[in-house]
């Protein structure tokens, strides 16, 4: 039987920012993120309409990536899950009331430059998901590049259990904790950890035009896509927001079947069934579209 893993889905992720004004002027009004909250000490809280909060973001002299919180699977509480990282050595805290909307928390020691947060429940919000501008679904994926690449891939497949679904060559590592074929990327890097980028799942493929529309008059210019990936197949476009992190917008992402191995089967699959495979590294645009930039440039 495959691995299960740990954690279900990621619901979170701080920030601190140069540019806070900006960051949440944009995030709220251009994206449709909504301070249903009350900042707390330092740090702003922005919801997509569901969850207390998704993102977060405070005043800080980068704009770096702090923390991601993921949310434990029903079966394994904040208990047995600090008794799991107790024997895999790992370092950690338990906090209690530490932010809005989730009562107990296990922080683990960064590995690379950002720490993870384990949950058991966040508070939702009264309401509806948000439907102004951009409009996201969900927060759903983030990549990094890290020299501490090897230990970070360590960390999500030997202790939360992450299933690897892809990879480029022997540097960019595909994983999941749930249906989506990546929550995680991981790009083994001789540099200083950094986001890559974050991710969001919008409503439909026809959404990317509006999201475009929106994102230019806002100057925000889709600096790649939108195309079809070759990994996870996503419909992804990509633009910096003030901070100059890099966003990208996805629809129509692989579905991965663990119990089998494969991905869902799609019409513009290249084999079928599509397994976990190494794709070359650069083969990263189905639609073989040549943009004017790479995304490894960012
Ligand atoms: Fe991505």
């Amino acid at each position: 039987m495959p691995q299960k893993p740990k954690t279900f889905r990621m619901v979170y992720m701080d920030f601190s920012s140069a540019r806070l004004e900006e960051d949440l002027r944009f995030y709220s009004e251009i994206m449709g993120l909504r301070q249903d909250g009350q900042a707390t000490a330092d740090r702003t809280w922005l919801s997509l309409g569901f969850d207390h909060h998704n993102l977060s973001f405070r005043k800080g002299d980068n704009s770096g990536l702090e923390a991601v919180g993921y949310q434990l699977a029903a079966d394994i509480d904040l208990d047995s899950m600090a008794k799991h990282l107790d024997a895999a050595g790992l370092a950690y805290t338990r906090k209690s009331d530490a932010r809005p909307g989730v009562d107990e928390l296990i922080e683990v020691e960064p590995i690379g430059g950002h720490s993870v947060h384990l949950i058991s429940a966040i508070s939702q919000t009264e309401g509806t998901m948000t439907t102004t501008g951009v409009a996201p679904l969900r927060l759903g994926h983030f990549a990094v590049a890290s020299a501490e690449g090897a230990a970070i891939k360590r960390f999500y497949t030997e202790v939360l259990g992450f299933h690897r679904t892809d990879a480029f060559g022997d540097v960019l590592d595909f994983y999941t904790c749930n249906y989506e074929h990546h929550v995680l990327n991981v790009v083994e890097a001789p540099t200083a950890h950094r986001l890559h980028h974050l991710a969001f799942q919008l409503r439909e493929t026809g959404s990317h035009v509006n999201a475009a529309d929106l994102l230019a008059r806002d100057s925000k210019p889709i600096v790649w896509g939108p195309t079809r990936h070759t990994a996870g197949h996503n419909i992804a476009s990509y633009f910096q927001d003030d901070s100059k992190r890099l966003v990208e917008l996805y629809t129509e992402m692989d579905v991965y079947l663990p119990d089998l191995d494969m991905m869902e089967p799609r019409p513009w699959h290249e084999e079928i069934p599509m397994r976990p495979r190494r794709w070359e590294r650069g083969d990263v645009a189905h639609w073989r579209t040549k943009f004017a930039v790479e995304l490894s440039q960012f």
